[in-house]
């Protein structure tokens, strides 16, 4: 069972409005959740106290929620809420992730849902970006943006042509020929290079390693950056990087930056790749780590850097939940 959310402001007290946008915000939950009358087991409304023409439990009535539970209780008076405002919450028997509805005045209170949000999560390798970033896009409902994924797939195009990734000049002519697109399918991301789908087979150490190496040059990420910026002003969405705060997203509300120790952030890649069956000695993963570290922080171009307004997150000790639970607490305070 799960519990959708919704509110909706009146233009005044009249029992009229209370019918109309009771059915309105009713109908909006119902088309956004794909519900049936069967899914739903009660709806619960509450409404401030300068509503009293009419209850909305009544009003669902009338517009045909006939065979759940209806409920409603007034608010007591609360300095500075919002006018002539009623919520609503409505238990469902439904496994999907219920989408809230704030409307019209309503909207105000849920901005996180209702306005174009964009997080930025920069970080070196290993600091958990990844994990993070997918467990806040997840709780939002809104997209991830792996952007480490485009470079690794820039990365990938110059191996599969045998090009030396520190070989500017080479490297320039691929990122001309070379197509890097990203899809989102079911909601996750997908990176296709010149159309086909790499998104597991850019994963490797050796294109870790690549892609650090490609990422240094101007033509890349000119290149790349582009795209994420197209992306991010047409989604919400949380992208995860190293210049995402800096350069690519410098005016985004919500910025981290999230850092661990070198040993703590080998060991969580260790893991990693023992998952996806690749299989190195810890010392080798320590020194490919602190090799990243140093090429993507000293590189000229947007090298990896904390925002000055970003929140930094020291991670050694944090799991991924602890860390996606305080940004997402830090978002909700500030919107
Ligand atoms: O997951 P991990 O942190 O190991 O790497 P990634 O985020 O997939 O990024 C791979 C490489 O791409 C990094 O080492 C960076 O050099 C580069 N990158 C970048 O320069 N700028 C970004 N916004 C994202 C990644």
């Amino acid at each position: 069972m799960k519990a959708i959310r919704g509110a909706i402001t009146l233009n005044g007290d009249t029992e009229k409005e209370v019918r109309e946008n009771v059915k309105f915000l009713l109908g909006e939950i119902v088309s956004a959740n794909k519900l049936i009358a069967e899914d739903i087991i009660c709806i619960m409304f509450s409404n401030t106290s300068d509503i009293r023409s009419f209850y909305p439990a009544k009003a669902a009535r009338e517009a045909g929620f006939f065979n759940c539970a209806l409920y409603s209780s007034l608010e007591p008076e609360i300095n500075g809420s919002l006018p002539y405002c009623i919520r609503v919450m409505i238990l469902a028997e439904i496994t999907a992730k219920p989408k809230h509805i704030y409307l019209k005045g309503a909207s105000d209170l849920r901005k996180d849902i209702t306005q174009k949000l964009n997080i930025a999560i920069d970080g070196p390798a290993g600091s958990g970006k990844s994990t993070v970033s997918k467990l806040i896009s997840s709780y939002f409902d809104i997209l991830y943006l792996d952007t480490g994924a485009m470079y690794r797939a820039c990365a990938l195009a110059c191996i599969n042509e045998g090009v030396e990734c520190t070989n500017e000049s080479e490297v320039e002519k691929i990122a001309k020929k070379t197509d890097i697109t990203v899809k989102y399918i079911d909601g996750t991301q997908r990176t296709f290079l010149n159309g086909k789908d790499v998104s597991e087979e850019i994963r490797t150490p050796k294109v870790s390693m690549s892609a650090s190496a490609v990422a240094a040059h101007a033509c890349i990420r000119n290149k790349m950056v582009e795209l994420q910026r197209i992306i991010a002003k047409q989604n919400s969405c949380v992208l995860d990087g190293r210049d995402i705060g800096t350069n690519v997203l410098p005016d985004a509300k919500f910025k981290f930056f999230l850092t661990a120790s070198p040993e703590v952030r080998a060991e969580r890649r260790l893991e990693e790749n023992k998952e996806k069956g690749y299989i190195q000695p810890f010392e080798e993963v320590l020194a490919e780590i602190k090799t990243r570290d140093v090429q993507d922080s000293t590189r000229k171009i947007a090298p990896l850097q904390k925002a000055e307004d970003a929140i930094e997150i020291v991670t050694d000790s944090l799991s991924a939940k602890e860390v996606a639970s305080f940004i997402c607490n830090e978002i909700q305070r500030n919107t």
